[in-house]
């Protein structure tokens, strides 16, 4: 485990004690379990973007998901943990030039991977001036960053590493303005990990570590203020390792992409107000359906009832001006429909627990 100094605008963060993926990975190609890769198929969109993405950012990223929500023309991303910045750069060409990409990390190795290719990205992108900033600091303490004054937040596979995952929520929540989401991927356990395996060097170095069980992030994120969090895709993380294998056990560990809304409205549970919204197929990158999570798969053109949550997501956030609402809240039908508790990802062999809310 190393030491260094962190600064944030030249000011000193005092000593932070932990371990830098630059030193301790080199590439990617040095990780033992498939938990800091990706193996979705992006969008056309992204993948022409990632194209323009010079080799040294691709192959110092160590992403778990695809963080691309769309819809972000103009808009203003915060990259909690951006690394080395491919997201920032592939996040640089979705908003456009008239939006602004800020990534923050505290490794200065990670992040002068990102700031001494801004230039060669720019000219790539034929972007008259930057739209990407890169800023030191831990996530944990985003006081560089305003109070809401971020439309989205995107994270791929960093949450998992902090030591205070709860100030990372709340420190999301502050900064982001009322309707804007924290869209991110990152690492979760089925089961609460025993203290040995956190503290095990190794598997910390594989995104593991540090993996909270699925039930305890989403009570923490909700005590944070995301109330209804939202489960976008998962999957069962291979462990090709004999020995984190035999260390881990019976418990399974999974990327897994989260949405999390600043929507102060929203309700503990899926309520049925009898409404329901018509997706217009004018999201430029989406025009078949759109896709809120992993059960709200919304076609175009086609009525689709929703709760009372799911209409706060599409009526008081970006997306509004591509749906068509119907219905108010004048009267209530009791619990939306298949609203139940249990283990949210899939697994290889299929869903894994029963159905998921509403
Ligand atoms: C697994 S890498 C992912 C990097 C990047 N998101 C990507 O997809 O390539 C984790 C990154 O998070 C950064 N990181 C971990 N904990 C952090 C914290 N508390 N504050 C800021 N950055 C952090 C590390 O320095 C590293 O760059």
């Amino acid at each position: 485990m190393s030491t260094f100094t962190e600064s944030v605008h030249g000011e000193s963060l005092g000593v932070i004690k932990t371990k830098s993926y630059y030193e301790a990975l080199g590439n990617n190609s040095n990780l033992k379990t498939d938990a800091c890769c990706t193996s979705e198929k992006p969008s056309l969109e992204v993948r022409e973007a990632l194209k323009n993405i010079k080799d040294e950012c691709i192959e110092k990223y160590y992403g778990c998901g695809l963080v691309f929500p769309g819809c972000i023309k103009g808009l203003h991303i915060l990259d909690l943990g951006c690394g080395a910045g491919r997201d920032a750069f592939v996040m640089s060409q979705l908003v456009g030039p008239e939006g602004l990409v800020t990534g923050v990390d505290f490794s200065n190795e990670m992040l002068s991977v990102g700031i001494k290719n801004i230039d060669w990205h720019m000219s790539r992108f034929s972007y008259p001036n930057s739209n990407v900033r890169f800023l030191q600091a831990n996530i944990e303490d985003l006081s560089s960053i305003a109070s809401d004054s971020v439309d989205v937040i995107i994270s791929n596979c960093v949450v998992n590493l902090s030591q205070n995952k709860r100030s990372v929520f709340a420190e999301a929540y502050r900064v982001l303005k009322k309707g804007g989401e924290m869209y991110f991927s990152d690492v979760y356990s089925s089961r609460r990990l025993p203290q040995a395996l956190r503290d095990d060097e190794v598997i910390w170095g594989e995104c593991i570590s540090g993996a909270l069980y699925w039930n305890d992030f989403l009570r923490l994120a909700k005590q944070e203020g995301f109330l209804d969090p939202r489960l976008v895709k998962s999957r069962l993380i291979n462990v090709n390792n004999a020995r984190i294998q035999e260390r881990l056990g019976d418990i399974r560990i999974f990327s897994a992409t989260y949405r999390l809304f600043k929507l102060p409205e929203l309700e503990p549970d899926c309520e049925d107000y009898g409404q329901a919204v018509i997706y217009k197929g004018t999201i430029a990158s989406d025009p078949y359906s759109y896709i809120l999570d992993d059960h709200h798969i919304i076609e175009t053109g086609k009525v689709f009832p929703v709760c009372g949550n799911t209409f706060r997501m599409l009526h008081d956030t970006r997306l509004r001006e591509h749906f068509t609402f119907l219905g108010d809240w004048s009267r209530h039908f009791g619990i939306f429909s298949g609203c139940g508790k249990s283990m949210p990802f899939e697994t290889a062999s299929g869903k894994q627990d029963g159905a998921s809310c509403c």
